[in-house]
């Protein structure tokens, strides 16, 4: 008895307009409510919590350099719809329906980044003791991208994204229009997530670890993975396509799953954009793994496909969990496809190894917490300790991620975008007896589809992982973490810190 599939029509997020101009800079109001979603068309409609009432929420579809104003008004009940462990930071004693919105990969001032602790509620009747301002301000001082926005509320932010508070944002390079990139209706965005459900139709997060925890209940888990796929919201959807190319913004937005992607009747696709932005050159691919937080910017051609229709695989994953979406290529052709695949898309920019100023070793580990729970930390400390990395204005930094855990988690780091220089594999053991990192083999380039701007990294297990960066414009207060949301919840979350003078 499972969920039949591609009975749902794939849902193309609404676009967020503008309430007004402020000195002829857009300035919106978007608010977080509660509401009814229909999942899929046999289920009982069920409540999330959603950005302007919707999930996904309203894409922000940006220019770049183009300042924008977005006033995040949060209109949630007092009370969430998923348990809440009292233990975790913040969640003893500060109200359940907190939230704090952030645009991940945007290179923005700290007091707009949707700091963890600056949350607010209803009415901005309670804020956390970071908060500073209603309105934040977007420069959108970067290159063309596909960006997300969602919750980062400290200690519950896998609920409240879980519940539906995820969206869309994109920035647009006006030299995106020259390469004649499939645009318009042929650009669509996929928001890919994983979920379960009770009975009733009510989405289901677990309570408890299992076996559960005896002291803590509810207790958050290690992990998360649903027995459903969603794209836009909706379960297993379908899409109709004419037989010509597309371009997909592909988004994981899943709290911990990791796919990879691949089209069910072998053809290969093209990359054009990673996390950050265009790639310099599109690159071929076969496959394309896509760890929670990651995005990739893809065309796809239909033409040859012209009245078949195949899905969107999860090669990791088999039965139901491998499958995401199905494409029809059932659309008459409504007019000649001009758009393009260009052969050169942007000029590379490298960022050097050797023009690093500091370089910084940073592990990624577990402990065991006081109710004999796994607690996984980075650089062996914990949220609230005090803040360790402090990289200068302007400064170039190399970051190196030594992953102690016997699994690879996605990290991320907030104002920048990186390059991945390599990933090594070294000794364990030999680590954790001396603290010297004994290196086991070769460097290895990242993969194909991860040599463009980054925000977000695969650390695997066993393997140094290292990425370069460099940290312009804004100094403040910024945090990095895991993107798996449980991991980040308790307590894969660091403060960082821009300064401008050393100290
Ligand atoms: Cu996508 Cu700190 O977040
Ligand atoms: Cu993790």
């Amino acid at each position: 008895d499972t969920i039949p599939k591609f009975v749902d029509e794939l849902p193309i997020p609404i676009t967020a307009k503008p309430k007004t101009f402020r000195k002829n800079e857009p300035y919106y109001e978007i608010d977080m409510r509660q509401a009814m979603h229909q999942f899929h068309k046999f289920f009982p409609p069920t409540k999330i919590w959603g950005y302007n009432g919707v999930y996904p929420g309203p894409t922000l579809d940006m220019q770049k350099d183009q300042t924008i104003h977005v006033k995040w008004i949060n209109n949630l009940p007092k009370q969430n719809l998923l348990p809440i462990d009292r233990t975790l930071h913040g969640s003893a004693d500060s109200p359940d329906s907190r939230t704090v919105v952030h645009v991940h990969g945007a290179h923005v001032a700290s007091d707009s980044d949707g700091y963890p602790e600056s949350w607010f509620t209803k009415n901005f009747a309670q804020t956390g003791p970071t908060f500073t301002r209603k309105v934040y301000e977007y420069t959108n001082h970067q290159m063309g991208a596909t960006l997300w926005y969602h919750d980062h509320a400290m200690g519950i932010t896998r609920l409240n994204v879980y519940t539906g508070l995820a969206g869309f944002y994109l920035i647009r390079d006006p030299i995106e229009k020259k390469l004649k990139l499939p645009s318009g209706k042929y650009e669509i965005p996929l928001m890919i997530q994983d979920k379960s459900f009770q009975a009733d139709g009510s989405l289901f997060y677990p309570e408890n670890t299992a076996p559960p925890n005896e002291e803590v209940n509810p207790s958050v888990v290690p992990a998360f993975n649903g027995n459903t796929i969603l794209v836009n919201g909706k379960i297993w959807p379908h899409l109709k396509v004419e037989p010509r190319k597309y371009r997909f913004r592909i988004l994981n937005a899943s709290n911990t799953n990791a796919y990879t992607l691949k089209l069910g009747n072998n053809q290969s696709f093209y990359l054009i954009g990673t996390d950050g932005g265009l790639v310099p050159e599109p690159v071929e691919l076969e496959s394309l793994p896509l760890e929670p937080a990651e995005r990739a910017d893809i065309i796809i051609d239909f033409s040859k496909w012209n009245g078949k229709q195949f899905v969107l695989q999860n090669t990791n994953e088999e039965g139901n969990l491998g499958v995401i979406m199905q494409f029809k290529v059932m659309l008459p052709l409504s007019q000649r496809d001009t758009s393009q695949i260009p052969e050169l898309l942007i000029p590379s920019q490298p960022l050097d190894e050797h023009m690093a100023e500091k370089t910084r070793l940073l592990t990624l580990g577990a402990i065991t917490d006081e109710y004999d729970r796994p607690m996984l930390l980075l650089d062996n400390r914990m949220w609230h300790d005090p803040v360790t990395e402090k990289p200068m204005l302007n400064s170039i930094e190399i970051w190196k991620f030594i992953n102690l855990t016997p699994f690879p988690h996605p990290i991320h780091i907030h104002l920048i975008e990186f390059k991945i220089l390599h990933r090594r594999p070294f000794d364990l053991d030999i680590f954790l007896e001396t603290g010297a990192i004994e290196y086991t083999g070769p460097a290895i380039e990242p993969e194909k589809h991860e040599r463009g701007w980054k925000d977000t990294v695969k650390v695997d297990t066993g393997t140094v992982t290292s990425v370069i960066m460099q940290f312009t414009n804004h100094v403040g207060d910024y945090v990095w973490h895991c993107h798996i949301l449980e991991h980040e919840d308790y307590d894969m979350m660091r403060p960082f810190q821009v300064v401008k003078d050393p100290e």
